[in-house]
C-alpha cells in the first residue's frame, strides 16, 4: 500500500506526502540505561504517526530526541532531506517543530491567552534591542502575534476561558491549552506526548477531533504518543511500536495489530 517515493492517498482521501523526517539508527543512553536501541523510522508529510509501547519503552525519549531535548549518542536525524546537526530545543522549534509534554508544562498563574502567546516566542523577529529602537515595528508584531493566538483559541473552542488563569482549569482543558500553545507557533510538525492521558471518554473524543482538524485544516504533520489503542487505531496512518528501547513493529494500524511480537509485548494488556 505504501509508495515509498512520493506518498499516497489514504482510504478516507487524505494526501500523505514524502518523507519529511527520518530517524536513522538512533541510540540514546542515560548512564547504563539504553532508553533507545538502534531505532530507525520515518515520518511523512501530512501524516499522523503514532508511537506506542509499554511504560518505559522509550517513547518520550524518542520524542525528546526529535525535539532536541536529548542528543542521541548514536544515529542521525534527517529533516527535509538534510542531516540535522545537534541542536538546542529552541533551534528545533525555529525549524517548525512544536511539542506538548507528557506532564503539562504551562505557566499556571498566567491566563490562557498569555500562555498561548508564549507559543509565538520562536516567531518573534524584533528582540529587546529592536523593540527599543523600532517601537512601531514591535507593536505591529505584537498585534500580528495576538491575531494568530486568537485564531488558534477560536479553532480549539476555548474563547470562553481565554482570560482565565490556567491554574483554575480542569485537567482536560489544560491539555487543550497546551495544544493551543504548540499550535501558536504554526508548526510544520507537531509532537504530542500522550495528549489524552488522564482524560475521560468525552474529553478524548474532543481531543481526537481537534487533532484530526489540525491535521486537516493546517496540513500539520503529527507524531503522537498514546496508550489508548482505540484512539491510536482511529487516528493514525502508521504506528511505530517500541518495547524496552527497541522497535518491534512499524506499519499501518492493521499491520501492527496483526504483528505477533506486538501482540505479545503490548496488545491485549491494559496500560494506563
Ligand atoms: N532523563 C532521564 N534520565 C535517566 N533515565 C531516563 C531519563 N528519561 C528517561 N529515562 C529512562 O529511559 C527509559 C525510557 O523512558 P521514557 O520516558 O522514554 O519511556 P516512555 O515509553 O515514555 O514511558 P511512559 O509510557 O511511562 O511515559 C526508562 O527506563 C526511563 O527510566
Ligand atoms: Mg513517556
Amino acid at each position: 500500500m505504501l509508495d515509498q517515493s512520493d506518498g499516497y492517498v489514504t482510504e478516507d482521501g487524505r494526501k500523505i506526502g514524502s518523507v519529511v523526517m527520518e530517524m536513522k539508527n538512533i541510540t540514546l543512553r542515560f548512564g547504563g540505561v539504553e532508553a533507545i536501541k538502534n531505532i530507525s523510522f520515518d515520518i511523512r508529510e501530512g501524516e499522523i504517526r503514532a508511537i506506542i509501547g509499554p511504560n518505559g519503552a522509550g517513547k518520550s525519549s524518542m520524542l525528546n530526541v526529535i525535539s532536541g531535548f536529548y542528543v542521541p549518542q548514536d544515529g542521525e536525524v534527517w529533516y527535509r532531506g538534510e542531516r540535522r546537526a545537534p541542536m538546542r530545543p529552541y533551534e528545533v522549534a525555529r525549524q517548525g517543530i512544536a511539542r506538548t509534554f507528557q506532564n503539562i508544562a504551562l505557566f499556571e498563574g498566567m491566563s490562557v491567552l498569555d500562555n498561548v502567546m508564549t507559543g509565538r516566542l520562536t516567531k518573534m523577529k524584533s528582540g529587546l534591542f529592536g523593540q527599543a529602537i523600532w517601537k512601531g515595528k514591535a507593536e505591529a508584531e505584537e498585534v500580528a502575534n495576538r491575531e494568530v493566538a486568537e485564531k488558534i483559541i477560536d479553532f480549539l473552542e476555548i474563547q470562553s476561558i481565554r482570560k482565565t488563569p490556567v491554574a483554575r482549569l480542569p485537567y482536560g482543558l489544560k491539555k487543550r491549552v497546551e495544544l493551543a500553545r504548540a499550535l501558536a507557533s504554526q508548526p510544520k510538525i507537531l509532537l504530542l506526548d500522550e495528549p489524552m492521558a488522564g482524560m475521560n471518554v468525552e474529553e478524548k473524543e474532543d481531543m481526537s477531533r481537534f487533532i484530526l482538524d489540525v491535521n486537516d485544516e493546517f496540513g500539520t504533520t503529527i507524531a503522537l504518543i498514546e496508550h489508548d489503542m482505540g484512539v491510536v487505531m482511529d487516528l493514525s496512518d502508521r504506528v511505530v511500536v517500541m518495547d524496552y528501547g527497541k522497535k518491534i513493529g512499524d506499519g499501518t494500524p492493521d499491520e501492527v495489530r496483526a504483528n505477533q511480537d506486538v501482540i505479545d509485548a503490548y496488545l491485549g494488556v491494559s496500560h494506563d
